[in-house]
């Protein structure tokens, strides 16, 4: 009898905790802890996480072979004892450097806390651990379960393992690093403090200003071309008086519940810009134009990185992961800009999905285990049985009825078409930050109103912020002006000005959709819904949004029901069963 092999990939005391599972070669669960914990963004240890993966494995600790985190302490420590060294005046540098080698004895006693969240003996635990370099498993995490047999690849994120990019060659089951960029220079950094110094204090407030973007006119891009300087071979620096992280350091916390960052940028940004808008505040004209100019530059140099990687390898296959890859704008830009033809995104492109990298890199470069994964979709998540979902709206007192399959799209897709706010919650949760079609909010994307309907009654989002179109994949080429799939819903594409009038309500102003390109072979139910929903409106689009109310999106159909009472959701369907605002 064969016997299977467990990999457990986490991601841990840092922003997006998360754990990820394979078996033998195949991605059997992945998730993030604030699914869980129901703290944003959660950083900490990803217990639940973990614990969720292995009840989907149904294993218990003692059967895992091989354990690993996507930090490295030893990485580049050379670097790090060299950097210090040369600020060792500067006390916040110091504290800094404290605070992250504390963390760093964290995840060294990986062992300790893993045998403590499942409350057993540590001689219990036979597998193998491993610290993986944070870049290393971004890299692998969009490599190892992509369609390509060969690709170039792109992490570029904030900082992780004193590195902020790193570009490589995929190969089969190897990863050739080709070059880096190191501490203190970061796009990421330069998108978090612009991002802070235009009023949005929050871990993960960068996509807003993404989306305010479009809204002004990038006349500060001789600014922010000062902020970062393109140099030969890929390489970017920045012009470090904008920034306090390398000189005084920024407080950071990485415990339970959501990351907190200090401020990042320096008064050169007031001297230049003016006084930093306080959260909150009205929007001007200037904070926009600082969105616009900002995310203009953020493309400009991602496309020198590329280009420059495109050179080296020759390739038009491309991998991307790291916090930046989130970008959906940039991403949508990229086959335009770069010799590139072909491009991947995992879901969990951030700092979540290093635990799938992790997994993957231990599988295919330690292990040298064979490919057999390819992501197509996202849903790696916990899922609920019927019998589950019954107690649960039992337990609720709320009237409910049931579906067969194909009456249940069918009236799903009427109740959107009346105008209807419906929840959908099928199937297994996704991993990454956007709800594709299991954790969803759908409405109708003819109905311009819809926006402001949805912020009003359950999202609360600021004004400005689009929401996304669902889109049939072999439809994409009538609304879109590209149509390379877009199933994680991370690439922005044009839509064609002749389609906007029809779909106002994921139209963004400047003529841009955030689209997810569904397939039947990738969310046959999800497929089905937007087709019946075309072929009784003639548009075979929906709008998608998250199925939360500001917190992390649902995981549990005791949460969908109670999202749906609290907020003024019209209809609920939870597998085949729904309940109606009587
Ligand atoms: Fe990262």
């Amino acid at each position: 009898m064969r016997i299977s092999m467990y990999i457990l990939g986490i991601n841990a005391y840092h922003g997006d905790a998360a754990a990820a599972l394979v078996c033998d070669g195949r991605l059997i669960a992945a998730a993030e802890e604030e699914r869980f914990n129901r703290f944003k963004h959660s950083a900490g240890f990803p217990a639940q996480a973990i614990r969720y993966c292995l009840e989907a494995a149904g294993i218990g600790p003692e059967e895992l072979d091989h354990v690993g985190v996507s930090r490295d302490p030893s990485a580049h420590l050379h670097k790090k004892i060299l950097f210090a060294a040369t600020r060792v005046a500067s006390e916040g540098i110091f504290n800094q450097i404290k605070d992250r080698l504390g963390n760093a004895a964290k995840v060294r006693d990986l062992k300790d806390e893993l045998a403590r969240v499942f409350g057993v003996s540590k001689k219990v635990l036979r597998a193998r651990f491993h610290n993986i370099e944070h870049h290393r498993a971004h890299l692998a995490s969009c490599f190892f379960v992509s369609p390509f047999e060969r690709a170039a690849l792109l992490s570029i994120d904030g900082f992780g393992d004193f590195i902020s990019t790193m570009w490589a060659l995929g190969e089969g089951n190897s990863i050739d690093v080709l070059g880096q960029v190191e501490y203190p220079h970061s796009t990421g950094i330069v998108y978090t403090a612009t991002t802070q110094f235009l009023g949005f204090p929050y871990y993960g407030d960068e996509g807003k200003v993404m989306g305010l973007a479009p809204y002004g006119r990038p006349r500060f891009i001789a600014e922010f071309r000062d902020i970062i300087r393109t140099e030969e071979n890929g390489q970017f620096r920045l012009n470090l008086d904008y920034f306090r992280h390398h000189a005084e350091g920024v407080e950071m916390t990485w415990d339970e519940g959501s990351p907190v960052i200090g401020r990042v940028f320096s008064d050169e940004y007031a001297h230049v810009f003016g006084p930093p808008r306080a959260a909150g505040a009205p929007l001007s004209d200037r904070e926009r134009d600082i969105a616009a100019s900002l995310q203009l530059r953020l493309e400009e140099v991602c496309f020198h990185i590329l280009n420059h990687l495109h050179e080296k390898t020759g390739l038009t296959d491309l991998g991307l992961a790291g916090g930046v890859a989130y970008n959906s704008v940039m991403n949508g830009k990229i086959l335009l800009n770069t010799p590139f033809k072909r491009l991947f995104i995992q879901p969990a492109a951030g700092d979540s999905g290093t635990a799938l990298g992790v997994c993957y890199q231990i599988y295919n470069t330690i292990l040298k285990g064979q490919r057999t994964e390819v992501m197509l979709g996202a849903y790696t998540g916990p899922e609920f049985k019927a019998e589950a979902i019954e107690s649960a709206l039992l337990a609720s007192n709320l009237r409910f009825e049931s579906y067969s399959d194909e009456a249940l799209t069918n009236r799903a897709a009427q109740d959107i078409a009346a105008g209807l706010v419906v929840g959908w919650f099928q199937g297994r949760m996704e991993f990454g930050p956007r709800a594709l079609g299991n954790r969803s909010i759908v409405v109708d994307p003819r109905r311009a109103e819809m926006k402001d309907i949805l912020n009003d009654r359950i999202k609360k989002r600021e004004p400005f912020r689009p929401f996304a179109p669902s889109i049939l994949e072999e439809r994409v080429a009538d609304y879109f002006e590209q149509t390379h799939p877009a199933p994680t819903m991370l690439m922005v594409y044009q839509i064609k000005e002749e389609r906007r009038g029809e779909i106002p309500a994921v139209t963004h102003v400047d003529g841009s959709g955030r689209l997810q390109t569904v397939s039947r072979e990738v969310n046959a139910r999800y497929y089905q819904l937007i087709s019946d929903f075309g072929a009784l409106t003639g548009v075979p689009v929906v709008l998608n949004t998250s199925f939360n109310e500001n917190e992390p999106i649902v995981c549990t159909p005791q949460q969908a029901i109670d999202c749906f009472q609290k907020t003024k959701m019209d209809v609920l369907y939870l597998a085949n069963y729904a309940i109606r605002r009587q």
